[in-house]
């Protein structure tokens, strides 16, 4: 029998598979999604998985897969759980794990395995994704039912097994990452009164050390999606990691919350996100040039539950595609350009322009070209409170409220 296990090159997932050798008296197919994490080196994460036991070795980059088909269409919703956290982790899990579904598919395995623990939402999102994308695959959690308690007795077990250990994968802190962004846990970071030290941020400056003058960016936009950085055409992974590297020299991005788990838990994370963070605000901002007002207000009542939907695991959901396809319906409105300002951590919508602009200056000036029916207020205000005077009338006639 054989076993597709999703395989970082860390310690636990290399454990998983010399344990999930013994245990099932398997085989073991590692796989990697590349999704932009910047310490992937391939040859080595190849060599270090056939050292450490596994047949075959499965690389896959991801990265514009990954863009087009998940974070471009999170990014319609300006999907943010609990009001901040732009969901990279969350956004990934179900693309890894519907690769992995293929990969067993394609090897002919009976299981799937993930070296996520039992107090995340990874697990979740991996295990909804799975049941899925095919029920029929038997999923197995290594992390959720080996017996080491403690990293220690891990790293004895790796020692044992002739599992190559790095001495200097001594950060304290776990780390995801991929080209949406990077989430940061554990450690210092457990105590949610400290201030994160500075070493938890991978990516961005510190405030402190951010340029003194600031800096402008036009993004254009064509049907929701971001196409141009100051004029020039790029591919959303360049363009997206520009932004990342454009943002994080300003420190824009940076999120420090307490954050719900699926499971119950509150969990203290910080995440950096300078792309999610500067595209968020340009697109939202330019669909509030574009989009009627109905349309506008009604989205913000849908993002909240569109990104607990996604926080939850589940993606593959009835749910989350009717939900995706109320956004796709005005989607391609949504043309232009917005300008933004990066300083000292911020990044500022400063101007928006669109030839599907709904921005009529006859109707917004306060000069002479005024165009806006003055009557017709007072009329419509006659309408509008017409309930209030009423129910002010009766309590004037009555005393009572
Ligand atoms: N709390 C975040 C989420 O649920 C990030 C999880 C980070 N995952 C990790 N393996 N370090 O999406
Ligand atoms: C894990 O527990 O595996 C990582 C954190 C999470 O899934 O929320």
């Amino acid at each position: 029998n054989k076993i597709v296990l999703a395989y970082s090159g860390g310690l636990d997932t290399s454990v998983a598979i010399k344990w999930l050798q013994e245990k099932y008296d398997a085989e073991i197919i590692t796989y990697t999604a590349d999704l932009g994490q910047q310490g992937l080196n391939k040859k080595e994460l190849k060599e270090k998985a056939l050292a450490t036991g596994a047949s075959q070795v499965i690389i896959e980059d991801l990265k514009s897969e990954f863009i087009n088909e998940y974070v471009f269409p999170a990014l319609q919703v300006g999907a943010v759980y609990e009001g901040k956290y732009p969901m990279a982790t969350a956004l990934a899990r179900p693309l890894i794990a519907k690769k992995m579904v293929a990969a067993a598919e394609a090897v002919g395995a009976d299981a799937v395995a993930h070296g996520c623990t039992g107090k995340g939402n990874d697990q979740v999102r991996f295990e909804t994704a799975f049941a899925a994308l095919n029920p029929e695959l038997e999923v197995i959690a290594p992390l959720r039912d080996w017996g080491f308690t403690t990293r220690d007795t891990e790293i004895e077990y790796a020692k044992k097994h002739d599992i190559p250990v790095k001495a200097t994968s001594s950060s304290p802190y776990s780390i995801d990452e991929n080209i949406w962004g990077i989430s940061v846990e554990c450690g210092q970071l457990e105590d949610p009164w400290l201030e994160p030290p500075s070493d938890a941020y991978q990516w961005t400056n510190d405030i402190e050390n951010t340029p003194d003058k600031a800096i402008y960016l036009t993004l254009g936009f064509k049907s929701g999606v971001p196409v141009t950085l100051n004029g020039q055409t790029l591919k959303p992974i360049e363009l997206v990691e520009k932004l990342n590297k454009i943002g994080a020299n300003y420190g824009v991005g940076r999120i420090d919350m307490v954050e719900n788990r699926l499971v119950g838990i509150k969990s203290r994370e910080i995440y950096e996100a300078p792309a999610a963070s500067i595209l968020m605000q340009a697109h939202q901002d330019l669909s509030a040039l574009v989009l009627q007002r109905e349309t506008m207000h009604f989205k913000e009542t849908l993002m909240p539950k569109y990104s607990e939907t996604v926080y939850y695991g589940l993606w593959f959901s009835e749910l989350r595609q009717a939900m995706q396809s109320f956004f796709n319906s005005f989607k391609d409105k949504i043309n232009g350009e917005v300008k933004i300002k990066l300083y000292k951590g911020q990044a500022k919508v400063v101007g928006r322009k669109s030839n599907n602009s709904l921005y009529d200056n006859g109707l917004a000036t306060y000069d002479k070209s005024d165009s806006f029916d003055h009557d017709a207020a007072a009329g419509f205000i006659k309408l509008w409170s017409l309930p209030l005077k009423t129910a002010g009338k009766a309590k004037n006639s009555t005393g009572e409220d």
